[in-house]
């Protein structure tokens, strides 16, 4: 093939008028990448117009051609003539993988030198995703979820999972991972969702009270939090059942990273009334597979080539940074699925609404015993006390309490000892209440002078 490529390349693209010298080829799972140096002054933007006329030429599907970054070359991405299939469970389980420190990692697949592209969902911090039907989505996020399976426990990451076709999730049903059992009614992801916002909102009162800013902060305290990820396959079909959802959504794309909610959202309409502005603007992190024409790949990505992607899991992935990658999405049969989930099955299925109802209980109680008031010690009942009475009595209290003090001092440098210590104390008690007296009365005569002056001075 790279032989084949070395000299045909060279000669196709002379037919259109591209001269220039070759750089690395390097063969991958799915395409070959051929290095090429334009002449100078040759136009990339025409290469690119000509790009299907090469294409057919070649007698290949799909060539995509991309300036890279720093370099004085461009990058044509030749189809391999058998596409390899990556399957997921040798990625998941590599070492590479077990160790990644992430706090919610995921494989997105290989890149195209085959080497594992893993991101951290919370960094995301959250994920859209785009393609025709059969371009890959489901597959995708099968192996999304079953990459943060094989990395947390239960109590540490809960799903939510919207299915509106039905079928795709049904096999997580019964899950110890579950927040509530797969939804595929659409009333019920609307009641979910609405759920979620109120669980981010609860855990906003518990971080104010920990004085902590995020989930991650809370957990370093020792504090049990588990991650939430909510995945909708199929967000059109979602949106155009019930258009309130996009505000549950938007509430939670726009606050619920530091609460640890994390949106993965899939749609085979990338068209502008279902991905509206504001939803892009807050799912800054997009993977698109194949899609149908260049506005819905700039609508997904901001740039036109999702439309010149192979399908079967081949995708590009927009970083947040502005980066784009292609990369080749593992493969998840059922099997491997059956056999990861098998070891977390509970044994009762679980009914949507009892769930649902228990999770709103909980929250609701976990909400008030947040606002109540903690029992104070004795320290904090002294400070309230201490503070209710004001400076002028606080001031009396200390001065009653350094005659006490003075007054037992006195009282055992001048009494023999044969006074007992209740004896010296009850004496230092009265001299101190003596002494307080006489300042209340000092007081009291002062007050009255002053009152008595004052009436004096009016009258003249
Ligand atoms: N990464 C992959 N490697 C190899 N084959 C794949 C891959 N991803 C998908 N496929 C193939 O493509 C088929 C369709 O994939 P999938 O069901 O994920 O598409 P989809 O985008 O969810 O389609 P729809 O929108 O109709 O639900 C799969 O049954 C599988 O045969
Ligand atoms: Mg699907």
């Amino acid at each position: 093939m790279i032989e084949d490529l070395e000299t045909k390349l060279p000669h196709t693209l002379a037919h259109f008028g591209i001269f220039g010298s070759l750089g690395t080829i390097t063969e991958g799972p799915l395409i070959t990448d051929v290095e090429f140096k334009l002449a100078e002054g040759s136009k990339f933007a025409y290469v690119e117009k000509m790009v299907r006329d090469i294409a057919r030429e070649l007698g290949v599907s799909g060539i995509r051609v991309t300036e890279i970054p720093n370099s004085t070359y461009i990058s044509f991405e030749i189809p391999q003539p058998q596409a390899q299939t990556i399957p997921f469970p040798p990625i998941v389980y590599s070492a590479e993988f077990i160790k990644s420190a992430y706090a919610l990692p995921i494989c997105v697949g290989v890149n195209m030198r085959g080497v594992p592209v893993m991101k951290d969902l919370s960094k995301m911090p959250h994920l859209l995703v785009a393609g025709t039907t059969g371009s890959g989505k489901s597959v995708g996020l099968n192996s999304f979820i079953l990459s943060l399976i094989n990395k947390k426990r239960p109590e540490d990451l809960q799903f939510v999972l919207i299915d509106p076709k039905r079928i795709e999730f049904s096999m997580y049903n019964n899950q110890k991972y579950m927040y509530t059992p797969v939804i595929t009614d659409m009333n019920e992801a609307s009641a979910c969702l609405e759920q979620l916002v109120n669980e981010m909102n609860y855990r906003y009162t518990l971080f104010e009270k920990e004085m902590v800013r995020n989930i991650g902060e809370y957990q370093e305290k020792g504090l049990k939090m588990p991650y939430i990820v909510c995945v909708i396959d199929e967000f059109s079909d979602l949106i155009m059942f019930d258009k309130s959802v996009e505000k549950q959504v938007l509430m939670l794309a726009q606050k619920s990273r530091a609460a640890g909610i994390h949106l993965i959202i899939a749609t085979q309409r990338p068209s502008v009334d279902v991905i509206t502005g504001t939803i892009k603007a807050n799912l800054p992190t997009r993977l698109s597979y194949k899609v149908s024409s260049p506005t819905d790949s700039m609508t997904i990505l901001n740039y036109t080539g999702a439309e010149m992607l192979l399908g079967r899991g081949d995708s590009l992935l927009l970083e947040e940074n502005g980066t784009l990658t292609r990369v080749l999405g593992a493969y998840v049969s059922n099997q491997d699925i059956m056999n990861m989930l098998e070891p977390y099955r509970c044994a009762e299925p679980q009914k949507f609404r009892d769930i649902l109802a228990q999770r709103q209980q909980q929250a609701q109680q976990n909400y008030q015993s947040s606002r109540e008031e903690p029992k104070k010690g004795m320290m904090g009942k002294f400070r309230d006390w201490w503070e209710r009475i004001g400076k002028v009595n606080q001031r009396r209290v200390v001065n009653f309490l350094l005659a006490i003090v003075m007054g037992i001092v006195t009282n055992m440098t001048k009494s023999s000892s044969k006074k007992s210590t209740s004896d010296i104390i009850s004496g230092a008690a009265t001299s101190a209440a003596k002494s307080v007296k006489r300042s209340v009365k000092a007081q009291a005569k002062r007050a009255i002078t002053q009152a008595v002056l004052d009436s004096l001075n009016k009258k003249k």
